[in-house]
């Protein structure tokens, strides 16, 4: 199995269109110690020749541009993507379907409230379903959207997508609304949760033993955002564990066997994007990767 990071950043990206925070400040001067990076997005793929993309960023065009295995290959029209699966409908995760339109066909996995989502937005219709099969998938069933790769999903605690947001919202629940992915190829495993509200018991079992871990790296602390003067939601009212503290994933995580534990969905207010920074070298002493784009993995 490969893997590639398309984009290692959260909604907004590294640095964000109209962010002043020290961190897209470096990035935009092109401090070498901050990579820049794009929004949400992985690619898999089980023999090189056709790849799944889990999550279809706002940034889509640009990581497929620069990434070669992702070119067309064949005839006039071609793309080696043939399956597209979203973990959550939040507009980091949806936006880029909006780029792959041009009758180009693949199918589209979701959970039930996900594609609910998407069928209910009727500018999702640019991907044409007569090209773009819109499939349910339930949660626990194994299934093969790509040959090779066997991909389970399952919920984490989470809550429904920015956009979708009413009175009636809840947090932190285990839902279809936001799921992770367990994906395994010739006996080795990877999990891929971008979004995760806390560690609980069931996500702990679920990553155990894994090959590689990519997780939710969001934020640092909880009160990250309202400390910076740039929001006033914590991290976990976004549907986001923070990384440190004794209720943190790298605390929650820490007796959890798992062959590389590797941060994406990190957004650009989190310390850990500035090479050398306290908090860079204290996940990093914790065993953490901290993903880049274009990162490849394989296992
Ligand atoms: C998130 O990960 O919390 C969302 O992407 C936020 C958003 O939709 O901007
Ligand atoms: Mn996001
Ligand atoms: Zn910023």
């Amino acid at each position: 199995m490969e893997a590639i990071v398309l984009g290692s950043g959260a909604g907004g990206g590294v640095p964000q269109w109209n962010c002043r925070c020290p961190i897209c400040e470096m990035a935009r001067a092109g401090d070498p110690r901050v990579l820049p990076r794009t929004q949400s997005s992985l690619a898999l793929s089980g023999d090189g020749e056709n790849w799944l993309l889990v999550n279809a960023s706002p940034d889509i065009r640009q990581q497929f541009a620069e990434t070669r295995s992702l070119h067309p290959r064949h005839g006039a029209r071609h793309s080696p993507i043939s399956a597209v699966l979203l973990t959550n409908g939040d507009v980091d995760h949806v936006a880029g379907l909006l780029t792959l339109r041009e009758s180009q066909p693949f199918k589209l996995y979701a959970t039930q409230s996900v594609r609910e989502a998407v069928d209910a937005n009727r500018i999702f219709s640019v991907c044409n379903p007569d090209f773009v099969p819109r499939v349910p998938i339930v949660i626990g069933e194994a299934f093969e959207p790509v040959p090779g790769l066997r991909v389970e999903l399952f919920t984490v605690p989470g809550k429904i997508a920015l956009w979708l947001e009413d009175e009636t919202m809840k947090i932190g629940e285990s839902t279809e609304n936001t799921v992770g992915l367990e994906v395994t190829a010739d006996g080795r495993r990877l999990l891929y949760i971008p979004g995760c509200a806390a560690v609980t018991p069931a996500v702990r079992e679920r990553i155990r033993g894994a090959d590689v871990l990519l997780f939710d790296g969001t934020l640092w602390t909880d009160s990250e955002m309202i400390e910076a003067g740039l929001g006033t939601k914590t991290a976990r009212r976004m549907g986001h564990v923070p990384l440190s503290g004794s209720d943190g994933s790298i605390a929650g995580l820490s007796d959890v066997p798992a062959g590389r534990r590797i941060f994406v969905h990190i957004n650009n207010t989190n310390p850990i994007l500035v090479e050398g920074s306290d908090e860079r070298k204290s996940a990093e002493a914790s065993g953490w990767e901290i993903g880049y784009d274009g990162m490849r993995i394989d296992l």
